[in-house]
């Protein structure tokens, strides 16, 4: 018993100097690091598109930035008002994040829906906000078009609620693709506007970045790129079975019949994948062998189906043991949720302010 007590006692001291050693350095990190703010949609699971073109680079991001992420999932009423399961496909994204390296003790993660502080400045920035502009954003007049029996006011102003995304964490930085460049530029807009109407030099504009070399991952269907909406992606859940079955059935071509031929897309596509998962010998040897002509696709494909197994199986194992973790998602949640608000009260008690709905 004695021997228990005398051991437990410094074991447990030094776990708690960590703890706060950890906690302090992290918090003075933060402080140095520009503010970075990324909505996910939360719509369907991960891809090996997604997984290049966006997520690691998030993952690299976490340490050079204080970093935001947030679920979408008030977004997503924007065009599904009675969504199936919302809460489980947010539990199933955060899962996907999480096994892809997104560290909630490196940035703050949490589902938007946890932040009610973000629809008092929506509703700020909405009255501030013309009906012109945003019946001009393109995509806008893209979903309207899609949907023309549900053109809601939530559609009309989702750069609204995005730049409250933004703007509730003073985000210096957002790492967007091209589609939502205007939706960024009404941010920036809604900032400046802000800061004229109410005469502060409050709100930053943010800038649109793009981080680290974001990797374009085409389609296994012959030309362009991966996409849930094209139909011909990998999933990170997807099993070896599922993913071989996909890449055998890989458009191809008659093969080369001259040495050094130009690829044809469908080609040109197959090795580009095989650059990113597989070796550079393999990547080499079959290359070799197309432009000697005695390359032999059906190889090259269980080749590839092979190599992208290697890539996404112990991923796909640590979203299933993630997901089946529901007190470890909810933790996560909440502890993102937590964090995510401090910054969000403290915007929002500044706002008031600056209106004038509360003493300065
Ligand atoms: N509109 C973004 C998209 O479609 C998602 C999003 C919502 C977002 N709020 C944001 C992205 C804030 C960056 C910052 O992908």
């Amino acid at each position: 018993m004695h021997y228990v007590i005398s051991y437990a006692s410094p074991h447990g001291h030094y776990w708690y100097v960590a703890q706060v050693y950890v906690t302090l350095s992290q918090t003075v990190r933060r402080t140095n690091m520009e503010i970075v703010v990324s909505g996910i949609r939360p719509t369907g699971n991960l891809h090996l598109g997604n997984l290049y073109g966006a997520v690691v680079n998030c993952v690299k991001m976490q340490d050079e930035y204080d970093c935001r992420f947030f679920i979408a999932d008030w977004h997503s009423l924007t065009t599904h008002s009675h969504p199936e399961n919302i809460i489980e496909s947010t539990y199933t994204i955060l899962a996907e994040y999480l096994a892809c390296g997104i560290d909630p003790e490196k940035a703050i993660i949490y589902r938007q829906s946890d932040v009610p502080e973000v629809l008092e400045l929506y509703l700020y920035l909405n009255m501030n906000a013309y009906l012109g502009e945003l019946l001009r954003t393109t995509t806008f007049k893209e979903k309207a078009r899609k949907q023309p029996e549900n053109v809601n006011a939530g559609l009309l102003t989702y750069p609204t609620l995005m730049a409250a995304d933004i703007l509730l964490h003073k985000a210096v930085k957002v790492p967007v693709g091209k589609d939502q460049e205007q939706n960024m530029e009404m941010a920036r807009r809604y900032a400046r506007r802000f800061n004229n109407i109410y005469g502060v030099d409050y709100f930053i504009e943010p800038a649109s970045f793009s981080f680290g070399s974001p990797v374009k991952i085409p389609g296994l269907d012959g030309s362009g790129k991966m996409g849930k909406s094209e139909g011909n992606a990998i999933y990170l859940i997807d099993d070896e079975k599922t993913i071989t079955k996909k890449v055998m059935k890989a458009v191809t071509d008659s093969g080369p019949t001259e040495p050094n031929s130009a690829m044809a897309e469908p080609i040109a596509n197959l090795f580009s994948l095989m650059k990113i998962v597989s070796e550079p010998d393999t990547y080499q040897f079959f290359l070799e062998a197309y432009n000697n002509c005695s390359v032999r696709y059906g190889d090259l494909k269980k080749q590839l189906a092979a190599d992208i197994v290697k890539t996404t199986k112990p991923i796909r194992d640590r979203i299933l043991e993630i997901r089946g973790d529901q007190a470890l998602l909810e933790r996560v949640a909440k502890e993102g949720a937590d964090k995510a608000r401090e910054t969000a009260t403290k915007t929002i008690r500044e706002v008031r302010q600056l209106i004038g709905f509360s003493a300065k």
